[in-house]
């Protein structure tokens, strides 16, 4: 199996890589990356001598076309994925996730690969907090910020080119992910990054605002699940029941680090910051016959904690310019 992993310098991505190169032997990894800010090659170091590394960009129709000529299935990871830069600059959100999807598109149409799309729950939009309610497979999409909205449409890309060109590809759409090599702009390596140099953690609004955490590895076990024995065509949610405001996450870091449970700052909000994302995974466990290892949030935020402890080098390089990025915001 010669898999073509697009973004696998990135977070999930570069997690990916890793769990199959351990678990799938059988499988040549070849990854494609532009290694922008959120790119790194050092997350690859681990399996450096398991994996071809291509620099570039899947916005790239040439280089594009040339690899997935060269794959037997291409699963897309590469996107621009942070909320807070797309309400800042969103530009590259339209070039990567729209352009660079409908790039992939055009390649796995010409040469018959398979395409698994890796999406986002935001494409639903929000609930309400005091709502039972959860995304299934049929929730209308309903996207707040410019990166959710160009997620939406590449979805909507992939969906028009399986109805209109008969083309070999599945969609899955996840919660919010956490583990180790997440870049330290997001919530969790942010806040436990700012512990770790003496910083009080930096809570939105009022930290009421609920996500749904799942570690990267049952991300990615069940990525592996719909590309062995999805069906082509269908969309799959993916969540591990792991709702909490973000006032119990911060706790648990300041738990996890030893500091008292008020040791954080409330900072001013997210322009049209999503209330709620809550994922009813029966599919993907009825079908797929996937089901989550960590059990919740506290089962991986221990070893999530101490692998930034100990990897000080892999964070530290990008720490301060995010800062100063979020100084500028006011955030
Ligand atoms: P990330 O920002 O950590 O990594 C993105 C990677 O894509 C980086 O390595 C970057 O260099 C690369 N990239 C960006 N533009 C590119 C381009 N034009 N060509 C090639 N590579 C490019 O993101 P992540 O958190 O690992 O997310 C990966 C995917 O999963 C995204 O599609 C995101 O929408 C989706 N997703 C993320 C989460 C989450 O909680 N992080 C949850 C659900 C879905
Ligand atoms: O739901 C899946 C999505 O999860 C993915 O599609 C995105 O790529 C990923 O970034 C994530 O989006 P969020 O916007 O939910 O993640 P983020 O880590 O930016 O923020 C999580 C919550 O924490 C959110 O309610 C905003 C809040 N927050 C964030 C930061 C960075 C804070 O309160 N303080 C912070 O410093």
């Amino acid at each position: 199996m010669r898999l073509l992993v697009t973004g696998g310098a990135g977070f999930i991505g570069a997690n990916f890589v890793h769990q199959t190169v351990r678990e799938r032997p059988d499988h040549q990894v070849r990854v494609l990356d532009a290694l922008t800010y959120a790119g790194n090659r050092a997350s690859l170091d681990p399996v450096a001598d398991a994996v071809d590394f291509v620099h570039g960009s899947i916005a790239d129709a040439e280089l594009v076309d040339r690899l997935v000529a060269d794959a037997d299935v291409v699963v897309n990871f590469a996107a621009e994925s942070h909320n807070d830069n797309s309400l800042d600059e969103p530009e590259p959100f339209l070039q990567t996730n729209l352009v660079g999807t409908y790039r992939l598109l055009e390649a796995v149409r010409r040469h018959g690969v398979r395409l698994h799309h890796v999406s986002t729950d935001e494409v639903f939009g929000d609930l309400e907090l005091d709502d039972q309610a959860r995304f299934t497979e049929d929730t209308p999409y309903r996207p707040s910020s410019p990166y959710s909205s160009t997620k939406a449409g590449a979805d909507l890309l992939v969906r028009a080119w399986v109805r209109s060109f008969h083309i070999a590809a599945t969609i899955s759409n996840c919660s919010n992910n956490y583990g180790p090599y997440q870049h330290v702009e997001k919530f969790i390596p942010r806040q436990v990054t700012n512990v770790l140099n003496g910083v009080k953690p930096k809570v939105y609004g009022t930290g009421a605002n609920v996500r749904d955490w799942i570690h990267v590895d049952d991300h990615n076990r069940a990525l592996h699940a719909v590309l062995d024995r999805g069906t082509l065509g269908h969309t799959y949610l993916i969540g591990a029941d792991g709702e909490a405001d973000n006032l119990t996450v911060v706790r648990a870091i300041l738990r996890a680090l030893g500091k008292p449970d008020d040791w954080f700052d409330f900072v001013s909000d997210r322009p049209g910051h999503d209330l709620r994302y809550a994922i009813d995974a029966s599919k993907l466990r009825g079908e797929l016959d996937w089901k989550p290892q960590y059990a919740d949030l506290d089962s991986g935020l221990a070893a999530t904690v101490q692998w930034y402890a100990d990897n000080r080098a892999w964070w530290e390089p990008a720490k301060q310019a995010t800062e100063d990025g979020y100084t500028r915001l006011g955030r």
